[in-house]
């Protein structure tokens, strides 16, 4: 008798010893204990069910049409299948590991309960084309939540910046100082960085949607399966018209793989930026308590954990990534055992940029803004410096001049330890003569931003005209 024990998941899984497997037939000694263990998959991917019952249901209506199956047979195999899915749904199910992957699990127990119309089921099928299959709706099935995901914290973005549409802040290249900037425009920055992101899903999606199943082993098979059917069935765009393509092709995974890594790689960066303005020295945010966690040393520490974590996890989303391209290096047509390695990989992607997304929006949804150090920050390092410049072009000095007097008036004062509001006009003046009371205001960060008069630049105008894009976006999902 098996014994049960917990899988992954929750889920139920026993060894069967002695059992005859499906492909049985044509041997005489029975599989090493190594090759039984090497070779199992189900304690992973038994979370391929739910799709790997839905091509099966669809496979079967396919097999009634072209009279391969009749109708007492396939109404057999749905309410067979069908109570299959329920009993996983509810974790009753009991996987076994001797029989090796999710497909034959179950095969096998549809056999036991329904008797020879289970066995007819893989007529016309191969689990290579199956678990393609499979694989490909998983991924569109996931996909849909991340995009909504996705879609959540674009809005949670909108709405920071919206609600701190007036907060000044320094903005930097290479980490220094560089120009006054609105906070939300910052912010934005990120939601556009999503948006591509949901793009970049969106074609993984469709590169996924196109049908291997019907294409058997590798060759193609001695039935006239209406793959046309089976695409319509399962809801696929097209078929994959050749047999061996259909089988051995992974890109659309290493799609997925891909908009995860970059969108990771996005999720790093803010994150990195979340840390360092929550620390104490920067101090332009305070994350909230219940997105910190204490030391165990330490008693006055409250850490970014949760961003740490997420800018950690894109190391696993490039890794798998990698993991896919390395074990598709290389690989002859069609099919080889190798792709099993695919699942682990595509599954972990899948948690993590599904916890990160979440800790993401989290984090950011329960910040708390500090405008008053992002003021005194803006003032206290030269931020106006390029405005000073263009000051001087609006006057008729020529650009290079202008960068020169305005770089030596920080010289100056650096060496008199004063800052552009500490100068006196008269200071100031000795500087140029076309320097008049206007460089008071020119001078302030918080005037700086309505004078980017360009084109999706830092002013309230252009901030609110993203907004309104942004917000688009997120309804036409575009
Ligand atoms: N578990 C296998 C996989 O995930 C299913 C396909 C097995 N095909 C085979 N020829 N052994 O790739």
């Amino acid at each position: 008798m098996p014994q049960a024990g917990e899988g992954h998941n929750n889920r139920k899984l026993a060894m069967k010893k002695n059992e005859k497997k499906l492909w049985g037939g044509r041997f005489e000694g029975s599989a090493s204990d190594v090759t039984e263990r090497i070779s199992r998959s189900v304690h992973f991917d038994s979370r391929l069910y739910r799709q790997d019952i839905r091509g099966s249901i669809a496979h079967a209506k396919m097999l009634n049409k072209i009279d391969v199956l009749d109708a007492n047979e396939l109404d057999d195999i749905v309410v067979g299948l069908a109570q299959i899915r329920d009993e996983i749904d509810r974790g009753e199910f009991l996987f076994l590991d001797s029989r090796e992957d999710i497909h034959m699990n179950i095969e096998a127990a549809l056999t036991e309960r329904i008797g020879d119309a289970g066995k007819r089921l893989h007529t016309g099928r191969s689990r290579n084309d199956q678990v393609a299959t499979d694989v490909r709706m998983f991924i569109m099935d996931e996909s849909a939540g991340i995009d909504s995901l996705l879609a959540k914290l674009v809005s949670v973005l909108v709405e920071t910046a919206e609600k701190h549409i007036d907060v000044i802040m320094p903005g930097y290249t290479h980490m220094q100082v560089a120009q006054p900037v609105r906070f939300s425009h910052h912010i934005l920055a990120y939601a556009w960085m999503l948006v591509r992101d949901r793009k970049r899903l969106a074609d993984a999606v469709s590169s996924c949607s196109r049908l291997p199943l019907g294409s058997g082993a590798m060759a193609g098979v001695n039935y006239a399966n209406d793959r046309e059917f089976l695409r319509n069935e399962l809801g696929f765009n097209s078929v994959i018209m050749n047999s061996m393509d259909a089988v051995s092709d992974r890109d659309f995974m290493l799609d997925f793989l891909y908009f995860a890594s970059v969108l990771g790689m996005h999720l790093s960066r803010f994150c990195e930026e979340l840390i360092l303005w929550s620390s104490s020295e920067f101090s332009f945010i305070r994350l909230a308590d219940s997105f910190t966690t204490g030391s165990s040393i330490m008693p006055q520490k409250r850490n970014p954990d949760v961003a740490e974590l997420v800018r950690g996890k894109t190391g696993r989303l490039y890794g798998n990534l990698f993991s896919m391209l390395t074990v598709l290096k290389g690989l002859p047509m069609t099919y080889n055992r190798d792709m099993q390695e695919d699942k682990e990989p595509l599954f972990d992607t899948v948690d993590t940029v599904i916890i990160s997304l979440e800790g993401v929006t989290g984090m950011v949804s329960t910040m708390t803004v500090n405008a008053q150090r992002m003021q005194t920050a803006v003032r206290s390092n030269f931020s106006t410096a390029t405005d000073l410049a263009d000051y001087l072009v609006r006057k008729g000095v020529p650009f290079r001049e202008s960068h020169e007097i305005s770089g030596g008036i920080v010289r100056y004062c650096e060496t008199e330890e004063k800052d552009f509001f500490s100068l006196s006009a008269d200071e100031l003046k000795k500087f140029s003569p076309l320097i008049d009371d206007e460089i008071v205001t020119i001078l302030d960060p918080s005037s700086a931003p309505e004078r980017k008069i360009s084109a999706g630049g830092t002013s309230r105008s252009s901030i609110i005209e993203q907004i309104r894009m942004l917000r688009d976006a997120v309804e036409t999902g575009l």
